[in-house]
């Protein structure tokens, strides 16, 4: 169900143009190419009419040809009419190949605008979505980012390649026409397009309406993009409570939301088009009925009434474009606007300008008196002190929800401390640059999650450009070659959503082999054996000795027989320290720990647990 909606922050308009001007440069050739070819197709839709008007005046009828034409045709063609007759006949022609070979130049060009555009906007927000800190993530919706990945990007292809210069045409188209018009016949012209600007003020009135159900509309269809995305995701866990009904009222909600947006703009939308047609009308018709007059009485040719009622029934076509087009601008607006929101987004973790490789790390980390929020005002983390030798094995224990893997979240930068600092070798972890920083660091965490290609391929996802003895030597530590070896490719087979399932003992295997490869001298384990059987959790625990072995290791236990023997073992409790020490000094201290211990080992203490005790560790 939607839950969040997608921040609505303001865009500022200049930040908005900014990103137009920037996709469409390095399309300057092309742009260029297109306005040329949209000049000749309106020069060639300018021309149309007038063979007409020389038949009808010059062959049919006994207007003698302008002085200028006459003399540019030299007296042989004008004088004689069946000359002047196949003169026009060539020029429709000549007219109609270049109005199409100039139009065939503009549809290609512009729809390569357009698809580079899309295409570039796609990879930049994907890039930008990359560098976006977790704390991002926690507050979207990932069906939203994916629609505006998808859809919002293709209605700015569309309006890119069908819209812009389109735009630019009509208008042209509209001032050639009024130019000839008043050439043709000034006062006339004057009467007929009076209403003309009436009509573009209605227009522009229509923009705001438009643009806010529009807004409306992509707002309801990106919903339900995200309700189907979290549906779809947790199918495993819908089926198991047998929750496909709610989910099916979710989609239907969200459904019918999207229906009554749409169709509330649909009714607004509706009622341009024939405002505008019938205004057409009226004028087309004083222009038939005026014109009768004026010809009657000598003040007009016929041809000229032609080129006019031609004329007027194009003039109008372009100007009711424009108002389409206000439709298409308030979409493609409301695209830029969802793509910029995420471009302007700026939850990254920062790296100082002077941030250090770090070098030869031993892997000592220390937290000084760290405290951290998710949310502001509702503290996770408080006064966290303490600290990891090189090469140790530390045990975090505590309740779920204590705050262990947020803990173990800081050392990476996942997020920052809100106060105090988290320090590898004496180093606050701030000063590091981010990615060698995070090269450090290698996680097993509680699913393995498999990308889409073979099991060697997720296996050197640890360490891109691994060699294939490499792969193989690190799924041998992993305690993963043995099951590998025996699927029918090997380490060719393809895993991932459409390739295999794998048991989630064999996925953590491949993590492990997956932080094997990566080497790096610190780890992270966050529960990795919680979701297994008592069976494979012996395997998995054998080779996640072997991947601790001379590395500094933060090992989060549930179970606390994996972490027995850790150097030292940390306590949370609420967000705090609440002890620490090694296994013996902890039951010694007769505290927390002792107590978690009892319950799970209530054989081996001899001390029954205290039935109220038993609460926290069924969560633990
Ligand atoms: N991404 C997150 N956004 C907001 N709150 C979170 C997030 N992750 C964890 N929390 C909250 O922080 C607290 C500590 O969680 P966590 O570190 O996962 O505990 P543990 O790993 O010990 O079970 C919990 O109250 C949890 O609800
Ligand atoms: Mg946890």
């Amino acid at each position: 169900m939607p839950k969040k909606e997608q921040s609505q922050a303001p865009v500022d308009r200049s930040g908005m143009s900014r990103l137009v001007r920037d996709l469409l440069r390095p399309y300057r050739g092309w742009l260029v190419i297109i306005f040329v070819a949209m000049l000749v197709e309106t020069a060639m839709s300018l021309a149309g009419p007038w063979p007409l008007k020389i038949v009808l005046d010059s062959v049919i009828g006994h207007h003698p040809m302008p002085a200028w034409a006459a003399r540019l045709l030299g007296p042989g063609v004008a004088d004689h009419k069946m000359g002047l007759a196949a003169l026009a006949a060539g020029l429709i022609i000549v007219i109609a190949v270049l109005e199409n070979a100039a139009s065939y130049v503009d549809n290609y060009y512009t729809e390569s605008v357009g698809q580079y555009v899309a295409n570039d906007l796609r990879l930049r927000v994907y890039h930008h979505l990359d560098r976006l800190s977790l704390g991002y993530y926690d507050k979207q919706q990932t069906g939203n980012l994916l629609s505006t990945i998808t859809t919002d990007i293709t209605t700015i292809q569309n309006f890119a390649s069908a819209a812009t210069l389109g735009i630019l045409v009509d208008i042209l188209t509209i001032i050639g026409m009024l130019g000839l018009m008043f050439w043709l016949n000034f006062d006339f012209t004057l009467i007929a397009v009076a209403v003309t600007p009436f009509l573009l003020l209605f227009v522009s009135r229509f923009k705001k309406a438009v643009k806010k159900a529009t807004h409306e509309v992509r707002h309801r269809q990106s919903d339900i993009v995200a309700v189907v995305q979290e549906g779809l995701e947790s199918m495993r866990v819908v089926k198991a409570y047998g929750r496909e009904t709610l989910e099916e009222q979710h989609l239907q909600q969200a459904s019918q939301a999207a229906v009554d947006a749409a169709l509330k703009a649909r009714r607004i939308k509706s009622a341009l088009s024939p405002v505008v047609a019938v205004v057409v009308s009226l004028c087309t018709g004083f222009v038939l009925y005026r014109g009768s007059y004026l010809i009657l009485h000598d003040a007009m040719t016929i041809g000229a009434l032609t080129v006019f009622l031609s004329y007027l029934s194009k003039f109008f076509k372009p100007v009711q474009d424009l108002a389409k087009m206000t439709n298409s601008i308030a979409q493609a607006t409301v695209a830029v606007e969802r793509v910029q929101t995420i471009l302007a987004a700026d939850e990254m973790i920062p790296e100082k300008p002077d941030a250090r490789e770090p070098r030869g790390v031993q892997g000592e980390i220390t937290f000084d008196k760290v405290a951290f929020s998710y949310k502001p005002d509702s503290p996770v983390l408080k006064e966290i002190t303490f600290k990891i030798e090189p090469g140790q094995l530390v045990g975090f224990v505590g309740a779920t929800g204590g705050g262990k893997s947020t803990v173990a979240s800081l050392i990476p930068r996942f997020y920052d401390a809100t106060q105090g600092r988290v320090l590898i070798d004496g180093t606050d972890v701030k000063d590091f640059k981010l990615k060698a920083l995070r090269n450090q660091i290698g996680c097993v965490l509680q699913d393995t999650v498999l990308f889409a290609g073979t099991i060697a391929e997720n296996i050197a996802y640890g360490r891109p450009g691994a060699t294939r003895e490499e792969v193989v030597a690190a799924a041998k530590l992993a305690n993963a070659d043995e099951f590998i070896s025996r699927m029918p490719k090997g380490y060719d087979s393809e895993v991932g959503e459409r390739g295999m399932t794998l048991s989630g003992g064999q996925r953590q295997r491949i993590g492990i082999a997956r932080a094997i490869i990566r080497n790096s001298p610190i780890l992270i384990l966050d529960e990795p054996t919680a979701a297994l059987d008592t069976e494979s959790e012996k395997v998995v625990m054998e080779a996640l000795e072997r991947l601790m072995k001379g590395r500094t290791a933060i090992a989060i236990a549930h179970r606390l027989s994996t972490i027995k023997d850790a150097d030292k073992i940390v306590v949370f409790k609420d967000g705090f320290v609440h002890e620490q020490g090694t296994h013996d000094e902890l039951l010694g201290k007769n505290g927390l720990y002792a107590e978690l211990y009892r319950i799970q080992f209530p054989t081996e203490s001899g001390v029954p647990p205290a039935p109220a005790a038993a609460a926290p560790a069924a969560k633990a």
